[in-house]
């Protein structure tokens, strides 16, 4: 069973999720304006994962008795002065996403509530994939930035396709 507390921050952290997924979307329609396709692509796919991290707490928050509730989402920005500028404000989104996941580990602790424990773990190791996937991203911006090397960054970006993990 949930404490009250922990099922809002659970919530609150679902919700994050959708709006993570909801920059990365808007991000995806930008560079799909500028003509950088491969990066859309990435982007779609990133919107695709935080989707997935969205509903693994929608699922585990109604199976540990509580109820996950939708909010509003706030519209995030729709376009960005250059990809380094985009991929450095998802770098800095990320480091807000992972200072979130630890603030809930945190509570767990507090809590004493173990099972809430073992299911963050797993976001815990994928925010340093993520941190280190776009902080990578952003190093290969600064290296080429915007001449030729650009598109064959978008060429490497549009290659990617998000499968959902099979164990979460
Ligand atoms: Fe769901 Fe990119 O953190």
């Amino acid at each position: 069973m949930l404490s009250e507390k922990m099922q809002d921050a659970l919530n609150s952290q679902m919700n994050w999720e959708i709006y993570s997924a909801h920059i990365y979307l808007s991000m995806s329609s930008h560079f799909a304006q500028v003509g950088l396709a491969g990066v859309a692509r990435w982007m779609d796919a990133q919107y695709q994962e935080e989707m997935y991290h969205a509903m693994q707490f929608f699922k585990y928050i109604n199976e540990a008795g509580g109820h996950a509730k939708l909010a509003a989402i706030e519209a995030p920005p729709y376009k960005w002065e250059s990809t380094l500028a985009a991929f450095e404000h998802a770098l800095e989104h990320e480091q807000g996403v992972t200072s979130r996941i630890n603030a809930l580990a945190d509570l767990s602790i507090e809590e004493k509530s173990h099972a809430v424990g073992i299911f963050l773990q797993w976001f815990i190791a994928e925010q340093v994939e993520e941190e280190d996937t776009v902080g990578g991203i952003v190093g290969k911006l600064k290296l080429v930035g915007d001449g030729g090397g650009l598109f064959m960054l978008d060429n490497e970006l549009g290659s990617r396709v998000f499968t959902p993990p099979t164990k979460a």
